[in-house]
């Protein structure tokens, strides 16, 4: 039997639990995943007396990535390059880091909506800790360009700076997105979650793929995308199972299959 959990707060409406037993019945084997609500302060506490009681491994979602970070004793190269943990896998006393987001995202773009990103200009918006999980992966599938643009503009500077040895990138202000369309679009900013769109120019998405990292609802973004002609327009969710599934296998050797669970959730 495997003991996993997700700890977060708030963690009352992770989708997790039901997700990881839906994948340990494709394989047969048993496993018990929580879920655990950390006090804001005290992530390292909660963390550690989980694996006291014989974890094999956890999640981490929000707020606590930075502090998983902290308190890996191992990290992956996507989670260094991504600075934040949303996987930990408990192995001969070493917490091992890992970062699975960005590699969910490829993998949702990739095997269930059947997009190509070789070659393909990507706008990201948003230069958060979002952004920086998606880019090393993101990089990895030699895309032509990505160009990150954040309200504030230094902060896409910045990670231009801290990924161009990746891949193509370029960092600048919203307001210098310009008119002209790209391939595919990723909203990484948290502005759904406050009902907002980030304020860009029109015209950059006709014809693109629109991709809001948020799921469970229309967002403003996603209502922009359907005004501005986009080709397709997508939520998150797929990502949420997708990051789940690498981290099931991270943890256990197993690749789940995903997409008969995303329909599902998405009914
Ligand atoms: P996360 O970990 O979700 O990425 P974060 O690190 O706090 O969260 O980053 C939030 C991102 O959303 C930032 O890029 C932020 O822009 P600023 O760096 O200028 O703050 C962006 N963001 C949040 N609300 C926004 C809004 N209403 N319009 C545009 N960008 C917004």
């Amino acid at each position: 039997m495997y003991k996993f959990a997700v700890l977060g707060h708030p963690i009352k409406h992770s989708l997790s639990p039901d997700i990881h037993a839906q994948f340990a019945r494709q394989f047969d084997i048993q496993i018990d995943y929580d879920k655990i609500l950390a006090p804001i302060d005290s992530f390292a506490q909660s963390a550690q007396a989980f694996i006291d009681q014989g974890a094999d491994g956890f999640n981490v979602t929000v707020p606590f990535k930075l502090d998983a970070f902290n308190f890996a004793t191992e990290l992956t190269l996507n989670a260094k390059t991504a600075g934040a943990v949303n996987t930990i896998k408990i192995t001969n006393n070493q917490y091992l880091g890992e970062n699975t987001d960005g590699t969910g995202l490829v993998n949702d773009l990739i095997n269930n909506l059947n997009i190509t990103l070789t070659d393909k200009v990507i706008l990201i918006l948003g230069a958060g800790g979002a952004t920086q999980g998606l880019l090393l992966p993101l990089l990895n599938q030699h895309p032509k360009r990505i160009m990150i643009a954040n309200r504030t503009a230094s902060k896409a500077e910045k990670l231009h700076h801290d990924f161009s040895a990746y891949g193509n990138t370029c960092g600048f202000g919203l307001d210098k997105i310009k008119h002209t369309p790209v391939d595919i679009i990723i909203n990484a900013t948290s502005a759904s979650l406050d009902g907002k769109m980030p304020d860009i120019a029109n015209g950059c998405a006709d014809n693109a793929i629109c991709y809001d990292l948020m799921y469970g609802q229309q967002t403003p973004f996603m209502d922009w995308a359907k005004n501005n002609n986009a080709s397709l327009i997508v939520d998150g969710l797929g990502m949420l199972v997708e990051q789940a599934a690498c981290s099931f296998e991270f943890w256990t050797g197993n690749k789940p299959k995903t997409q008969a669970i995303i329909k599902a959730l998405r009914r």
